[in-house]
């Protein structure tokens, strides 16, 4: 996106002056689905698309947050105790960060900022990551630690989320979000956080992102549930042998869990782990067909045993396999509802998108949004303009 575009935004809202722009993207999730709070693999990327956060300093203590993607402000009186206000609504994020930010020691001061988001709402690319993320990173930019690990970004959001916001979730969106690097997606060990950058490269094939344009309904109760369930798993396993998370378990552990639905979770949380070391071997040797492969036996277990795909996540992965030129798809992030992925022979794209477009229609009455998706980098300062 064109600065100067992003700069008439801000002085549109604020008057005219310098400017400070920043860029934090959205994350698509490749396989490892609900498995970070289990400890155990995932392979996200961050996207080209996502939020850019406009701001210029102020000299008095007071922050001003607006966006170009809703009304009103949300102002903030550093001088006083910050508090989750629900009126605030996405307001919320980035007073989470500023206040975390201040309790570890760094300096605030007061700016306007506006953030302008080109990612789909509620569509589940992680724009709440996004917003944390690149709150956190201007702070830290402002008080010159540009340096820090962004491995510590990521953890301090994830808090803010969990903490402030009331959101359990777990590391992946803002660990993509804070890390992601052009290209490459992140092979994410959830246990440890350690982490390494693979390239990605399909070939002849494109990534290209399927979005329900249904919203995440009951997404939090159910997410919430679903973590519940696999902390019941893992306890019963654990009374048998020991392991540190349900990620370690092995297939025959599962003999332990009478109770059917416990067992369905576990055994989707250990079967995606195992899948999503396979399919970085397997794009690592370049083997785009094996990878796709993955991807449609991941979208399997997460509608069957772990059950969070629902009816639009479920139609536009079955229209997108019946195309010829799909090798796979599944849906990425949380579920119920929100984007899936798909795997499509280059040249082909065009085609794929008509012919999904129109039976997800006929299926589901809703029309659906289509992205031909690249691997961007993490969060940055784009520049003083
Ligand atoms: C959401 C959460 C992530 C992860 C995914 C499912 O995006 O924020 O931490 O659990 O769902 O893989």
């Amino acid at each position: 996106m064109e600065v100067k575009i992003l700069k008439d935004m801000f002085e549109k809202e604020y008057g005219e002056g310098v400017v400070d722009v920043y860029f934090s993207p959205g994350r698509v999730n490749l396989i490892g689905e609900h498995i970070d709070y289990n400890g155990g693999y995932v392979f996200p990327g961050a996207l080209t698309i996502g939020i850019y956060g406009m701001l210029r300093d102020r000299s008095d203590n007071i922050i001003r947050l607006r966006s170009k993607n809703a009304i009103g402000e949300v102002v903030i009186d550093l001088d006083r105790e910050i508090v989750y206000d629900e009126r605030d609504d996405w307001g919320n994020y980035p007073k989470g960060v500023i206040k975390k930010i201040m309790e570890l020691g760094y300096k605030v001061n007061g700016f306007d900022i506006l953030f302008y988001s080109n990612l789909p709402d509620g569509a589940g690319l992680s724009s709440s990551a996004a917003i944390e993320v690149l709150t956190a990173y201007i702070l830290l930019h402002k008080n010159k630690a540009e340096d820090i690990d962004r491995v510590e970004i990521a953890k301090l959001c994830q808090e803010v989320e969990n903490k402030f916001v009331g959101v359990n979730c777990g590391i992946m969106d803002q660990f993509a979000v804070s890390v992601g690097r052009e290209n490459n997606a992140i092979l994410l060990d959830c246990s440890n956080l350690y982490y390494e950058y693979v390239p990605f490269n399909l070939k002849d094939s494109s990534l290209v992102i399927m979005n329900t344009n249904k919203r995440r309904e009951l997404s939090e109760s159910k997410y919430n549930e679903r973590r519940a369930e696999c902390d019941k798993a893992l306890d019963i396993i654990k009374a048998h042998k020991e392991i540190e998370n349900l990620c370690q378990a092995e297939i025959k552990d599962l003999d332990y869990i009478e109770d059917e639905t416990i067992k369905k979770r576990a055994r989707h949380a250990i079967t995606e782990n195992m899948r999503v070391k396979e399919a970085v071997k397997v794009l690592r040797e370049g083997d785009i067909e094996a990878f796709s492969k993955l991807l449609i036996q991941s979208h399997k277990s997460l509608k069957e045993d772990y059950e969070v795909t629902g009816l639009h996540l479920d139609a536009i992965v079955e229209e997108a396999l019946k195309f010829k030129g799909c090798l796979g798809a599944r849906m990425t992030g949380a579920g119920f509802g929100g984007c899936a992925i798909a795997i499509v022979k280059e040249g082909m794209e065009e085609e794929f998108i008509n012919e999904v477009s129109n039976r997800y229609k006929d299926r589901t009455g809703i029309k659906a949004d289509f992205y031909i998706s690249k691997i961007g980098d993490g969060v940055k300062f784009i520049g003083r303009c």
